[in-house]
């Protein structure tokens, strides 16, 4: 029997030490404000956006959203985030990704003032990580270290092996790590003999899109399991990429989909916009 990573519980916990040190920042003047901006509806998109105005509020910290019509040019879209970065009373800047496939992502994120680059998308944010330097982090893996470290887990001198190479997930938690001490690999949909190279980590962290995917044949018995899947199985229920009822009998411990790194993002959002004032 594993124990089950309430990430529900510990990102609850992180938003309530985020309430406070708002308030304190609120008592010395400094209001913390985030900016959202969405372009079109993608559904998913929708929610992530309305719970990250609802962890804003939760905090009290303020939250400027912008829905913008599918249509927006990207001209339009870097004069609202020129607009923002220019703004002393906007701390952070969001944009919500999936963009529509007439704007580029990539020009779009440099666009973000790397001081308000809460998201951590900014290259500079991302080179500031490779070399130790202070930056804005990428709030799934920096929320997945959260997990591992408020549930006792120790991560220096692990054997970590991290599924999936996306510039979200895949490679900054696989800095982060490094980061922490443990010994890492990156593994990817062109690696050999998978079985034998993720049956290696003491702590696994799956970031590779395929539901269900990882069984226990993947995992050395007595590893932590970290799921960062999100995807919905042939009944429409929600599930990751990990094949939950068959590993979680065999490891040690493990994150539940939901309510495992899934809240973890967003509180670790909120820190962001937190830190932010550090760094202004
Ligand atoms: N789309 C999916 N995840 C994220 C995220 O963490 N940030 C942004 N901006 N867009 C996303």
């Amino acid at each position: 029997m594993a124990a089950i990573i309430d990430g529900k519980t510990i990102s609850l916990q992180i938003k309530d030490e985020l309430k406070q040190k708002a308030a304190e920042m609120k008592k010395q003047g400094i209001n913390v404000t985030l900016a959202v901006i969405q372009v079109g509806d993608n559904p998913a998109s929708c929610v992530y956006v309305r719970n990250k105005k609802k962890g804003c509020e939760y905090i009290g910290i303020g939250s400027l959203s912008y829905e913008l019509p599918e249509e927006t040019t990207q001209q339009e879209l870097l004069d609202l985030i020129q607009e923002l970065n220019g703004r002393k009373d906007v701390n952070g800047i969001l944009v919500q990704l999936p963009l529509p496939s007439h704007i580029d992502e990539d020009t779009v994120i440099r666009a973000i003032d790397p001081k308000k680059d809460v998201d951590g998308f900014h290259p500079q944010s991302v080179g500031a990580l490779c070399i130790g330097q202070p930056g804005f982090v990428s709030c799934t893996p920096a929320g997945i270290i959260q997990l591992l470290k408020r549930s006792g887990i120790e991560i220096a001198g692990k054997e970590c092996v991290v599924l999936g190479r996306s510039n979200i997930v895949g490679k900054p938690m696989s800095l982060l790590l490094l980061r922490e001490n443990a010994t890492v690999t990156i593994a990817h949909s062109r690696t050999k003999e998978l079985k034998e190279v993720t049956s290696r980590a003491d702590i696994l962290i799956v970031a590779i899109g395929k539901p269900k995917m990882i069984t226990r044949d993947y995992v050395k018995p007595g590893a932590v399991v970290i799921d960062v899947g999100i995807n919905r199985d042939a009944d429409n229920k929600l599930c990751g990429d990990v094949d939950f009822e068959d590993v979680e009998p065999i490891c040690s411990a493990i994150t539940p989909v939901p309510g495992g790194v899934g809240p973890m993002t967003i509180a670790m959002l909120l820190n962001n916009c937190i830190e932010s004032v550090n760094l202004q």
